[in-house]
């Protein structure tokens, strides 16, 4: 990411995360009554534009991906609550709206996120009169230069109690070494804790079409100028996450069959490049 620029793709996730609560059949899959509000009247000329039509088959894929990674983090949170979990940490959390519908009284909700994306997201709640919520903490933190546990340390973090973490959109745009560095925190914490995130599968694993797919959301996301940096196959991240156990990492079919089946809208994902991943210490 650059410097001092809040993250074009956090805008660009979240204008089809309200896509979804605008346009597609109930019910919802991520059923997000912030979702519009946060972006305020800055964004409503670009949700207006935001890619919805049904014959742009990957867009609607994407933007399928896009809500069913909020809704699974949700999900498998809320199993991490029913086991003692009381502290949730948004990696890279960009304009994620959790925090603001947090269903468990107890949880405590840190957002990290790059400075720059941090300050903007705070600048749109204010506007859109959206106050913080009384059990959440901002952490701003650069992965690429910054410790996360030193940061986390200073925004009052609890490193002793079994803690959630969600890392959605963020790997692919991550050097191998902050990666490597966010995961050995992430390990450091006490049994019980978890994490999900999101990964891409390289180019060279996909099939033809699906490269053309891949080339055409890597050019853009460049353009924005945030590129995508890291891929793995489900092998090579298991690789990564021996600290873990239970891994769950789940493809398309996995999730449509979960997320999408019997719906009255086309809304499902097509191909192989995204997963998701959850994983347990
Ligand atoms: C595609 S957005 C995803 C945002 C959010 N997780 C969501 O699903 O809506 C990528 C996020 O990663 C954050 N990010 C990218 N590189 C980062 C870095 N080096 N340090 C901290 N955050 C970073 C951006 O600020 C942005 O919020």
């Amino acid at each position: 990411m650059e410097e001092a620029r809040p993250s074009k793709t956090a805008l660009r996730v979240a204008l089809r995360r309200a896509a979804h609560q605008l346009y597609d059949a109930k019910p919802l899959v991520l059923d997000d009554p912030v979702a519009v509000a946060i972006l305020g009247d800055s964004y409503a000329e670009e949700l207006r534009r935001t890619p919805t039509r049904p014959d742009r088959p990957f867009s609607v894929s994407l933007r399928a991906f896009l809500v069913a990674r909020s809704r699974y983090a949700e999900d498998t949170l809320a199993r991490a609550v029913s086991h003692d979990v009381t502290q949730y940490v948004l990696l890279g959390a960009g304009l994620d709206t959790f925090a603001h519908r947090n269903p468990h009284p107890q949880l405590r909700v840190f957002e990290v996120d790059h400075p720059a994306t941090q300050e903007w997201k705070r600048e749109l709640l204010m506007a859109s009169a959206l106050p913080a919520p009384a059990n959440l903490t901002y952490a701003p933190v650069d992965f690429e230069r910054q410790s996360l546990r030193e940061q986390l340390h200073a925004a009052g973090f609890d490193p002793t109690v079994p803690t959630f973490f969600a890392w959605l959109g963020v790997v692919p745009y991550l050097t191998l070494e902050a990666f490597r560095s966010t995961i050995a925190s992430i390990a450091s914490q006490p049994e019980g804790s978890g994490v999900v995130l999101d990964y891409g599968q390289p180019r060279s694993a996909l099939p033809f079409l699906e490269k053309l797919a891949h080339d055409s959301l890597a050019a853009r996301v460049k353009l924005a100028g945030e590129p995508f940096q890291l891929f793995f196959t489900p092998p090579k991240i298991a690789a990564e996450l021996t600290a873990f156990r239970n891994l769950e990492d789940i493809g398309s079919s996995e999730i449509n069959a979960r997320y999408f089946a019997n719906r009255t809208d086309n809304l499902k994902i097509l191909g192989s490049a995204g997963r998701l991943l959850s994983a347990w210490l």
